[in-house]
């Protein structure tokens, strides 16, 4: 089965005053942490290997809490991430984990019901390289966007002042092991991050980036105004 990985770096920022002795996965969205959610949506798939990535300040906090996956069903790793410089720097430290197979990996930040199941088993059976997994929002302007000319996606574009769709590239990837060469060859964005969303254009330009959309709800949680509506969205 293809193995997991949770990303739960970053410095939470958005979410300040509530973020600054606590890691913004550990916040509660209904009546769990916020990364539980990302957990068992890995977990009802059957990917039960999961890597956890989060930062020198929280890693204490996040073993704590998540402790072995026993409960949750599944077996956890965890790596630190030395300092917050991106998602894609976040995801370098899965390389030895994934031992050179595919990996699915979801923002520890996302909140949403729609199964993976299917879209694992869809990316396997179609031989792509890599897969985005798309959802309609209200505000594009927020995300990686996704430009289409026709059924063909050709570009994604981070947080795009006009953007070209209402199609934002959700925090749940699926990349085989080029991912790791191609963020070797990044260089770090105006904002001094390394971007998924270079990545995802990478595998575009190789034509080895297939996509999804995802049915049900999906928000992230990252904003006080985002973590209310995951809250909603969970309770409802
Ligand atoms: P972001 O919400 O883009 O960044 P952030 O969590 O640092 O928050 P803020 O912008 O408010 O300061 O990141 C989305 C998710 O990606 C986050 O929930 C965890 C993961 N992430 C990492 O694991 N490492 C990182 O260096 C970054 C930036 C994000």
């Amino acid at each position: 089965m293809i193995r997991g990985v949770v990303l739960a770096g970053g410095s939470g920022s958005r979410l300040a005053p509530l973020t600054r002795t606590v890691n913004k996965h550990l916040l509660p969205v209904g009546r769990q942490p916020m990364i539980y959610y990302p957990v068992q949506a890995l977990v009802s798939a059957g990917v039960t290997d999961i890597l956890v990535v989060t930062g020198v300040e929280h890693i204490g906090d996040i073993v704590s809490q998540l402790r072995s996956g026993e409960e949750h069903g599944c077996r956890f790793t965890y790596r630190v991430q030395e300092r917050p410089l991106g998602i894609a720097d976040a995801l370098s430290l899965a390389e030895d984990f994934a031992r050179g197979e595919p990996v699915v990996v979801v923002l520890g930040d996302n909140i949403f019901d729609a199964p993976l199941a299917p879209h694992l088993a869809a990316f396997t059976a179609s031989g792509a390289a890599a897969q985005v997994h798309l959802h309609r929002v209200a505000a594009p302007q927020r995300f990686g966007c996704a430009r289409f000319e026709g059924r063909r996606l050709v570009e994604i574009i981070e947080k795009p002042t006009d953007p070209p769709s209402d199609l934002a590239v959700t925090g749940i990837y699926i990349f085989d092991a080029q991912v790791y060469g191609f963020i070797t060859a990044l260089t770090p964005s105006q904002r001094g991050e390394l971007e998924i969303s270079d990545i995802n254009n990478r595998y575009l330009a190789q034509g080895g980036l297939r996509h999804a959309e995802l049915t049900g709800y999906w928000t992230d949680a990252g904003t006080h105004a985002s973590l209310q509506r995951a809250n909603r969205l969970v309770a409802e």
